[in-house]
């Protein structure tokens, strides 16, 4: 028994010995190798478009190298928008920014019927948490690098403070990208997709029919892009894309979906204007519309 017990100690002391080398393989990688894998990402995605708003983007909101708190953490990217801790869980994901303050006026119409219904007009209901993300930023209302938990240790400041030094202005988004929060000259948002009905029992006729699935045992609905013959699109399958019009769940909502910001633009593409697709031949339109 006693030879025995040694020998397996020893055995797992051979294993341990396995795993600690083969760990100490993967996590030591090669700093070239590190930084060229890094490089490559950094060379396509968002780091190249409009919602860099670090030191390593280009626009006029971005903030200046070198003024983080910490060593060189203006070139992070994702903090302009995400907190891995302390976020705001009021609005997007992981989400680092406190709500703008523009006063929000809804879309309404006398067609609409995705939306309430109050005195024979429809109107789309307030924003879901994904566009007051974006308009966390789009409202024109708070500069860019007003962040809750900026890079660092205790960047945390509850009520929000700039951080970094911004490169010109006062990094409020200006001009025809500031949508602000008058939403009545917009594409409504914050409407049930096609009259709201419950899962497939949708308003016949004008709409390509959504694809409610279930991803990790969660509802997930969206309108798949891959039937309309978009050039170098996928096969049509049931599985969800960046490409596809995504549409979002409500808190206290199940039964169905809702058209945000984000069902016709990702914020992450480098597609141009961050569309899902783009909307050569209004691809985009034709999406969800039937006409
Ligand atoms: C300009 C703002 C902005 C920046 C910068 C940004 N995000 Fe996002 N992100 C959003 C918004 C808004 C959403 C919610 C909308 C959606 O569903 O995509 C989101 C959603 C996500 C999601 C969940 C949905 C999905 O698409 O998978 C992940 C993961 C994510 N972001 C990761 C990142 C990472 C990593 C970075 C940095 C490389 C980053 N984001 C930078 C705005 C941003
Ligand atoms: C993600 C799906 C989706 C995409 C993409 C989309 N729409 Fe819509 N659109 C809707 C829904 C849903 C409504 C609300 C209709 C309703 O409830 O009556 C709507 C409403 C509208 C309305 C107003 C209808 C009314 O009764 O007031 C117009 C016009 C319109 N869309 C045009 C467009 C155009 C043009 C594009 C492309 C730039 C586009 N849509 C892209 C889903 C979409
Ligand atoms: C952290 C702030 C921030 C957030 C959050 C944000 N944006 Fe932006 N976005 C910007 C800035 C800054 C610009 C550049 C504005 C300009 O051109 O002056 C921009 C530009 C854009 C443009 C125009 C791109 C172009 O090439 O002209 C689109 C489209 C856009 N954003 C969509 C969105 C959507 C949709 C969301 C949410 C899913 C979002 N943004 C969230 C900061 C933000
Ligand atoms: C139904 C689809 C759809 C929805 C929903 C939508 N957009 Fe757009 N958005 C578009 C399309 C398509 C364009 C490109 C229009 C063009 O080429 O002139 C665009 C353009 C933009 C631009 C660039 C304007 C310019 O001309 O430079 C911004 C900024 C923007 N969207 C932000 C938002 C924000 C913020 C929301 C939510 C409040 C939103 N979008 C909701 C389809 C949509």
């Amino acid at each position: 028994m006693g030879r025995q017990s040694l020998r397996e100690r020893g055995l797992a002391v051979v294993v341990a010995g396995v795993v600690v080398a083969v760990l100490g393989t993967a996590i030591n990688w090669p700093a070239s190798a590190q930084s060229t894998g890094l490089a490559a990402r950094k060379g396509s995605g968002i780091s190249t478009t409009k919602h860099n708003l670090g030191s390593s983007g280009t626009g006029n909101n971005t903030i200046a190298a070198g003024t983080g708190a910490a060593a060189s953490p203006s070139t992070e990217i994702c903090v302009f928008c995400h907190t891995p801790h302390a976020a705001e869980v009021a609005r997007g994901p992981l989400w680092n920014r406190l709500a703008g303050t523009a006063t929000i006026t809804p879309y309404t119409s006398a067609t609409l019927t995705g939306g309430t219904v109050s005195g024979g007009m429809g109107t789309a209901l307030t924003p879901g948490s994904v566009s007051l993300a974006c308009l966390s930023c789009h409202d024109g209302t708070q500069a860019m690098n007003t962040l809750i938990n900026a890079p660092g240790s205790n960047g945390y400041n509850a009520g929000g403070a700039a951080f970094g030094t911004l490169v010109s202005g006062a990094g409020l988004i200006t001009g025809v990208a500031k949508i602000g929060g008058d939403l009545t000259n917009d594409h409504p948002i914050g409407m049930k997709y096609a009259g709201g009905r419950a899962d497939t029992v949708q308003e016949v006729g004008g709409y390509v029919q959504f694809t409610k699935g279930t991803i990790n045992a969660t509802d997930a609905w969206w309108v798949d892009t891959d039937t309309i013959g978009r050039t170098g699109a996928p096969a049509a399958d049931s599985s969800r894309q960046k490409t596809d019009m995504w549409l979002y769940a409500r808190t206290g909502t199940t039964d169905t979906a809702y058209v945000e910001c984000a069902s016709c633009h990702d914020p992450h593409t480098d597609n141009a204007l961050f569309l899902r697709i783009p909307n050569t031949y209004s691809s985009v339109c034709l999406s969800c519309h039937i006409k």
